[in-house]
């Protein structure tokens, strides 16, 4: 299998992150012919539920379905919000997205504010991401200077203009209605929901915050058809992903695939496991999303469906490989510390549970474990999950339950070696 790009560009196209570039392979079409034809909403929304694309944030939910939430018609300001906080250990994905081919961004955030009745957006991007800012804040310019933002664009009543905002380093403003309180400049903490931001988002008005790569792949499916980008993928999972590869393999890097793609395939196009070693397990979608043994994920194919059913998730496409030398309690270990500090500190449960969850783990792994521990764990965990305001609190206990459930045997191993030690 090879790459199907549709999100990142082509390979051989120089400077990619250029207008020239960008126009070059068929840029901006979809935008101008929309603002040229005045294209209804309703028939961009239609575009987009027929191409089956779904969030590519992590929760997979459908992008057609949730630009068609917006009241486009309520008077007074709405926004489109692009979330390029990517913070989620082994996600790297947006970051190439933005830095190669920003322009698509930027076509599909002004597809997808005229869609909803927005003539403003913005796009949060995670501090860190100094080049990929840079990129697209250049990109911002000669969109600008080409007519293609601004106000009445191609003399037409449509105005849109875009902005970004740097985040400042923190997980928790991936989360939608955090990002929204940092992007108003306030400390970034989850929302009550609802009301939805649909309805109340930012500066207290109707907005829609999609993924970067959710948006980017807006322009190709409205240049060339629903029916085309479905078809790229499989039922229930349109178009292509680009999964961000780590871990143990020769090739780590971002491999843009059909969804659908077996497993294995991906493996293949990753270099293999490196040094002649064995998989021994692999998170498929970020470090929140419950581990797969081997097995388990070489009878997979790479799409949301296949990937639920093995009792994992597609999250947002980050697939941490591990081979057999990997000690699964030093890996629980590192992915519990991240969500421990990373935790806001808002809900009690997650606040609490977090430091609790790392300091058990982390004295297992210290030799002062006892076999106790080990229900308490999962214990924790099931009193975490689902009861804080946003999912932060469920990405720390799902890496706990499924450790346990698939490696609960290395954890007894090195409670009793330490016993006998
Ligand atoms: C703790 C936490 C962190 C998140 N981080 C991100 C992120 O970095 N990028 C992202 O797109 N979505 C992130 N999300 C999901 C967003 O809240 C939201 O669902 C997503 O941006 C919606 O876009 P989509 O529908 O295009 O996937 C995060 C959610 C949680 C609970």
């Amino acid at each position: 299998m090879t790459e199907v790009r549709v999100c990142l560009p082509e390979s051989n196209l120089e400077e990619p992150w250029t207008l020239a570039a960008y126009e070059s392979t068929g840029g901006y079409q979809a935008w101008r012919k929309i603002i040229t034809e005045q294209t209804p909403p309703e028939d961009i929304i239609e575009n987009l539920k027929s191409s089956g694309l779904r969030g590519r944030g992590g929760a997979g939910f459908p992008t057609g379905l949730k630009l068609s939430f917006m009241p486009r018609n309520a008077p007074g300001q709405k926004y489109i919000v692009c979330n390029s906080d990517e913070s989620e250990p082994g996600t790297f994905k947006d970051r190439d997205i933005i830095r190669l081919n920003p322009h698509q961004l930027i076509e599909g955030m002004a597809i997808a504010g005229y869609t909803i009745g927005a003539t403003v957006g913005y796009n949060y991007i995670r501090g860190e991401y100094y080049e990929p800012w840079a990129r697209f804040e250049a990109a911002l310019t000669e969109a600008y200077e080409a007519g293609l933002l601004g106000h009445s664009l191609l003399n037409s009543d449509t105005s849109f203009d875009l902005y970004s905002q740097r985040g400042a380093g923190a997980y928790i403003c991936g989360e939608e209605t955090a990002l929204l309180e940092s992007l108003e400049g306030k400390k970034g903490q989850p929302r009550f929901k609802p009301p939805f931001p649909a309805q109340v988002g930012a500066f207290g008005r109707p907005t829609t915050i999609n993924n970067t790569e959710s948006l980017s792949s807006i322009p190709p499916i409205m240049r060339k058809g629903g029916k085309w980008f479905a078809d790229l993928g499989v039922e229930k999972s349109g178009g292509t992903k680009v999964f961000s590869v780590s871990g143990h393999v020769n090739k780590p890097g971002n491999y843009e695939v059909p969804l659908g793609l077996p497993f294995k395939e991906l493996l293949e196009l990753a270099g293999g496991i490196r040094n002649g070693h064995q998989l021994k397990a692999v998170i498929p979608g970020g470090s929140s999303v419950p581990v797969m043994p081997a097995a388990n994920i070489m009878a997979c194919t790479m799409d949301y469906d296949s990937l639920q059913q093995a009792g994992s998730a597609l999250g947002a496409g980050s697939v941490i490989i591990m081979d057999e030398t990997t000690c699964m309690v030093k890996m629980l270990e590192r992915i519990s510390y991240f969500y421990y500090a990373e935790s806001c500190g808002q809900c009690t449960p997650c606040r609490e549970g977090t430091g609790w969850l790392y300091r058990v783990i982390h004295r297992i792994r210290n030799g002062q474990g006892k076999l106790t521990d080990l229900d308490l764990l999962v214990d924790m965990a099931n009193r975490i999950e689902g009861r804080t305001i946003c999912a932060l609190g469920d990405a720390a206990a799902w890496p706990v339950q499924s450790f346990m459930k698939h490696y609960r045997h290395e954890f007894e191993a090195m409670i009793q070696s330490d016993k006998a030690a």
